[in-house]
């Protein structure tokens, strides 16, 4: 609850006015620790029978958290409080999944014990593997890990009481087996034999070598592509109440498990508009090269409303500034895509895209930027992943944030199911037609 002092000096509890049809109601402000403002209208529909309306809910606050912190004005990401540049540089992927999961960044002891559980926790269930055969080839990834993850809580039965010991095995089961699950469902598009994860690997090494070794072929591991995998991951983490993320905290809210919980965040970030989208810039940027273009004309279309084209990997619902993962991937991608062998035609392109549309009145009016898709995905196509494994990457990378959401709710103080209101605009009251008289 926020505070204000009256005329007297005497603190007071901050509250905003509402008038409805000549009544007057005062409401209480909440500050959040970066001085954020909301009024809290937990009491309206009780106190004046009003419920708000918020299309897509731009203005509606669903819950107090301190996981992530995002000032889009001034294109801040903090996790924890740490902000992301500095992690971006000096942390590890499953540092930061510690750091989501528990609040404080791991000694190193903790970080090694953290580390070693993952690699424990990383084998699926052998019996899953029938799974992969039933898929009919050619199947999404992202349809694959949404299937195979719900369907870990039929060999991991989640108990109904969740002690921290299960607790701590199922958070390190889902991230640790969305890697795994993930490269069985490469090996088996392409029609290789598994690679399981080795014991000996830490987290990024292990996955690379899960995708891309063989019984015929030693997975040399690039250095420079590890980082840059690390470092993808790390950026995706965690981003608040983000269209996927909101909707674990929607499912989890029914105490449904949490393997069906991270599906259903899997699901939500398929879509174009929200994780899909790494996988339909790199598809932008090849219609621009195959049409030889130089993105002028591709920009003209996606400012044309009637033109189904957008410019993907631009905008933000909450950043009207630069994303900042957008500034470290761009700067990642100078890095890697210098190196002999790594040059890529579609980064030109993109830095072009870019310098177009932030000389764009349509762009700059609209606050439109590059946020964390326009660039991530010539840092996996470096890498070798395949495009229709992008957002799989993302959903890699957004698990610990996707439970971090979910335990700080789980073992919340206002723990209840989320059911939002609605005002109907559907047929008043009307009697039964029967069949024989209707026109
Ligand atoms: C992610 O929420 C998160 O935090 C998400 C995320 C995370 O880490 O979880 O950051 C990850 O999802 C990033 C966003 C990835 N999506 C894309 O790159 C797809 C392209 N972007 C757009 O679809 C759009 O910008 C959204 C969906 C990202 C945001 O949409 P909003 O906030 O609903 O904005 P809007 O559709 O109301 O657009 C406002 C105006 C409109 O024009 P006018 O009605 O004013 O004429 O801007 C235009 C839009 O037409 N516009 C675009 C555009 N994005 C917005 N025009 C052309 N190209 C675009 N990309």
């Amino acid at each position: 609850m926020s505070e204000t002092r009256n005329a007297n000096g005497k603190a007071t509890p901050e509250t905003a006015r509402l008038i409805l049809e000549g009544r007057e109601y005062e409401l209480p402000v909440v500050r959040g620790t970066e001085g954020e403002k909301a009024v809290d209208i937990s009491s309206l529909r009780r106190t004046t029978g009003y419920i708000t309306l918020d299309k897509g809910y731009e203005n509606t606050g669903s819950c107090r958290s301190s996981v992530t912190f995002i000032d889009g004005e001034k294109g801040i990401l903090r996790y924890r409080g740490y902000p992301i540049d500095e992690l971006a540089a000096k942390s590890t992927f499953t540092e930061v999944a510690y750091l989501l999961l528990y609040g404080e960044l791991p000694t190193t002891i903790q970080l090694e014990e953290f580390s070693t559980f993952l690699n424990e926790s990383s084998l699926i269930h052998e019996d899953m593997l029938h799974f992969f055969v039933g898929f009919p080839r050619g199947s999404h990834p992202m349809g694959i890990l949404a299937t195979t993850v719900a369907s870990l809580s039929t060999f991991y039965p989640v108990p109904e009481v969740m002690d921290e010991k299960a607790e701590r095995q199922i958070l390190a089961n889902l991230i640790s087996q969305v890697r795994t699950i993930a490269a069985i469902s490469y090996k088996k598009s392409i029609g290789e034999p598994i690679v399981y994860p080795s014991y000996k690997l830490r987290y990024v090494p292990n996955f690379l070598t899960m995708m891309f070794s063989s019984p015929v072929k030693e997975s040399d591991l690039d250095d420079d592509i590890v980082q840059a995998i690390d470092l993808f991951l790390i950026l995706h983490a965690d981003h608040e109440q983000n269209c996927s993320t909101s909707t674990v905290r929607l499912t989890g809210s029914s105490l449904a498990n949490v393997y069906a919980v991270i599906s259903a965040g899997i699901s939500a970030l398929w879509g174009p508009r929200h994780g899909g989208a790494n996988q339909e810039v790199i598809r932008m940027l090849e219609k621009i090269r195959d049409e030889h273009g130089d993105g002028t004309e591709y920009v003209r279309r996606a400012k044309d409303r009637n033109a189904p084209d957008r410019l993907m990997g631009f905008g933000h619902r909450v950043y009207k500034n630069f994303d900042p993962r957008a500034k470290i991937l761009k700067e990642a991608c100078h890095k890697l895509l210098k190196k002999p062998g790594m040059i890529d035609p579609l980064f030109d392109i993109a830095l072009r895209l870019e310098d177009i549309a932030l000389h764009d009145e349509y762009f700059v009016s609209r606050n439109l930027y590059p946020n964390v898709d326009f660039y991530s995905g010539l840092i996996l196509r470096a890498a070798g992943i395949p495009y229709d494994m992008f957002t799989v990457l993302f959903a890699i990378g957004r698990t610990p944030g996707w439970l971090a959401h979910w335990r700080e709710m789980y073992h919340g103080e206002d723990f209840r199911i989320m059911r939002p209101r609605q005002i109907y605009t559907g047929s008043t009251c009307r009697t039964y037609v029967d069949r024989s008289r209707r026109r």
